[in-house]
Formats: C-alpha cells, sequence, structure tokens
C-alpha cells in the first residue's frame, strides 16, 4: 500500500465503507427523520431505537440544551486529560460502548467476533477501553471470552439473564483476563432477545450485591437513569454506575442522558465512578458529559460503524478524532485538567 494511501484512510474513507455496507441503516445515527423505526414495528430496527425513536432523539436533543461558554484570558497550559480507572491509564475519559448484533442489527457485515476484536483492539491501540456486548445470534460467552483475549483490555456487558446463567458467565469472567465485567439492566427491554424466546430479567437490589459477591473483578451496572436506582447500585458495592438509556433502544418516550446525569451526579459523584453515553459523536460532546458530572463518556454508534468499516484501525482514528477536539474544547473552556470540568462551563441554550 503506497504511504498516499494510508495518508487517504481518514474518518472520510472509513465512513464511506460504512455508507456502503450499512445501506439504509447508516443514517440511523440521530439524523432527524432517519431513526430507522417505521420499517419494522416492534423490534427496533438497524442502528436506530425503539418506538418513534424518541428516547434516542432525547440524548441528542438535551444534551445540546448545553453550550460551552468561552473562558480565554488565562496562562497558557496544555491540558491534562489522561486517566486512572480500573487500574488502568487511559490517555483520555473516554471508552467505548458494549454494542453488539452485527447479524441482527448492522446488515451482518463481519463476524460478531471480528466486531468486538475491531472495537476492542482499536482502543486499546489509542490508550482506552472497548467494551462489548452480549446478542442472541450468538453464545453468550463469546463477548466474555473475545474480552479475555486482549490482554487485560476488554469489559464484557452481559445482558440480564437468569440469575443462575449470569453468575456462570461472571464466574467465567473472573478466570479470565478482563478489567471488569458488567449487565445492562435495561437490557431486560430487548425484544431481540423475546423474539429469540430467551427470557431476561429484571434485577433485585439483593441480586446486584450477589452479583458483586461472586467475582474478584470490577462489576459495572449500565442502564441506570434515575438517582433511585444509581443509589441502588452504589450500595450493591458496584465498581461502576453506567448512566445510559442504550442508545433508546429498549425503551421509547424515555429521559435523555444529560437530562438525569446531573441530578444522579450530585447524589453518587466521588463515591463510585460515573460512566455515561447517549449521543456522543465528538470532543467537544465529551466535554459536556464530563462537566454534567460523568467521569468517563463513552460512544456507541460511531465507534461500531468504525469497526464494521475498518476494525481496529479505523476505530483508533475515531478515538483520534475525539481527543483533537477534546483538547481544543478544554483549551477554549479554560480548562487545564479534568477538575476544572465543572457545570461551570457550561451554559443553558436559550434556544
Ligand atoms: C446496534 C447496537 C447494539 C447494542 N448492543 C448493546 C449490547 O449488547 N449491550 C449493551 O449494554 N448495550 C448495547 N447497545 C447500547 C450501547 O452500549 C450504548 O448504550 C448506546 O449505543 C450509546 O449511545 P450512542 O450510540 O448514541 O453513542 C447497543 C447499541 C446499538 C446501537
Amino acid at each position: 500500500m503506497s504511504e498516499q494511501k494510508l495518508k487517504n484512510k481518514d474518518l472520510n474513507y472509513y465512513y464511506n465503507i460504512a455508507r456502503n455496507l450499512l445501506e439504509d441503516f447508516y443514517d440511523c445515527n440521530g439524523k432527524p427523520g432517519w431513526i430507522c423505526t417505521p420499517e419494522k414495528f416492534g423490534v427496533t430496527m438497524g442502528l436506530g431505537g425503539a418506538g418513534q425513536g424518541q428516547t434516542f432523539q432525547a440524548n441528542y436533543d438535551t444534551l445540546k440544551q448545553y453550550n460551552l461558554k468561552t473562558s480565554l484570558i488565562k496562562a497558557n497550559h496544555d491540558p491534562e486529560m489522561s486517566i486512572s480507572i480500573f487500574g488502568k491509564d487511559l490517555t483520555m475519559p473516554v471508552m467505548g460502548a458494549s454494542v453488539s448484533g452485527v447479524k441482527l442489527s448492522i446488515n451482518d457485515i463481519i463476524s460478531e467476533d471480528e466486531f468486538y476484536w475491531g472495537l476492542m483492539k482499536g482502543a486499546r491501540d489509542f490508550g482506552s477501553i472497548g467494551m462489548v456486548g452480549n446478542t442472541p445470534a450468538c453464545p453468550d460467552d463469546l463477548g466474555v471470552t473475545v474480552a479475555g483475549r486482549n490482554d487485560g483490555w476488554g469489559i464484557p456487558i452481559i445482558k440480564p439473564h437468569s440469575q443462575e446463567e449470569l453468575i456462570k458467565l461472571f464466574q467465567l469472567a473472573g478466570k479470565l483476563d478482563v478489567i471488569a465485567v458488567g449487565v445492562d439492566l435495561d437490557g431486560v427491554g430487548s425484544q431481540f432477545w423475546n423474539a429469540h424466546g430467551k427470557p431476561l430479567y429484571r434485577k433485585t437490589e439483593k441480586e446486584l450485591e450477589e452479583l458483586v459477591d461472586c467475582t474478584e473483578k470490577t462489576v459495572i451496572f449500565k442502564g441506570i437513569m434515575t438517582v433511585n436506582d444509581a443509589v441502588k447500585v452504589l450500595d450493591s458495592g458496584a465498581g461502576a454506575c453506567y448512566v445510559s438509556n442504550h442508545g433508546g433502544r429498549p425503551m421509547d418516550c424515555g429521559q435523555g442522558v444529560a437530562e438525569v446525569l446531573p441530578d444522579i451526579a450530585k447524589e453518587i459523584s466521588g463515591k463510585i465512578p460515573i460512566l455515561a453515553d447517549g449521543a456522543v459523536r465528538t470532543g467537544f460532546d465529551v466535554l459536556k458529559v464530563l462537566a454534567l458530572g460523568a467521569d468517563v463518556a463513552l460512544i456507541g454508534r460511531p465507534l461500531a460503524m468504525m469497526s464494521v468499516a475498518g476494525g481496529d484501525e479505523a476505530v483508533k482514528l475515531y478515538y483520534e478524532y475525539v481527543k483533537n477536539d477534546l483538547l481544543i474544547s478544554m483549551i477554549m473552556t479554560g480548562c487545564d485538567n479534568l477538575q476544572d470540568v465543572t457545570m461551570d462551563i457550561l451554559a443553558r441554550s436559550k434556544k
């Protein structure tokens, strides 16, 4: 491959590949009017959201309600954005959200195994952590075993199966070299699993505690959207509370993440790491989510597109793009380090 050709392998190059491969699903990424819902009633289509896509859209809309304040007159300083979390040093407070389901949702472009690998290796090569999900089209232990192959740089997020099944998968993760293991509690609303005759369950506080206690690994509970649930996650002894509405995929008419995050942060910030995702696309979005109270912002759909379009190389490129914008946004808002990133750098849009 000539050097010139390699140089041209930029994000546009990979997005063009993704556009061709994903066909009609390419635009299911928050573009108004393209939420991939009208085609098939009941089951979320492609990369879209449930129902009329309102929860999905709420993530964009509620984040858009905040603008960054410019603050320039102070000593020059290269912003410090690295963090240590779960025993790893990360280049910036951004991770890859757990995504799964190439066969059912991402046009069956590559194998689920290759997809997970692209997400995790691309993240690691950049200096971040990629999470992987759990789909009914593959064995339930696939995410756990693929995550275990990345020298301790992967996190499997497992669906809320029966407690017995979950404990088995947690114990498998415990034997493998993974950083942490989690459950997307909101996966209980997934219609894919119902359609495959595989039941998922809500979990009690006692069951959360049991999961935390059954493994030495850090445990993450994902899908938290209220202060009440966040406190229960904290009380369970979990290692992180992951604020998310699953990109609007299980339930329509839900709240946007940026709407609930500040209240959750007020209650549990500093007691347990807060992870948050939902319509984070750029480094500017990352800064807003951090200012609203997250310790780490996570990105779902764009990284999924990169993994199918160009594997780890494309995924890494996306992290680099986010990092550049995050750097600029910290400089422009007068943030020298992550401690400076507070609600004070945000203004509510008057629109
Ligand atoms: C196609 C697709 C599959 C997903 N699969 C999972 C999954 O298996 N487990 C999980 O915890 N979350 C899953 N998610 C949700 C993501 O982890 C994340 O919460 C969401 O995509 C974040 O929003 P964003 O895509 O706007 O960045 C999935 C999302 C999409 C779009």
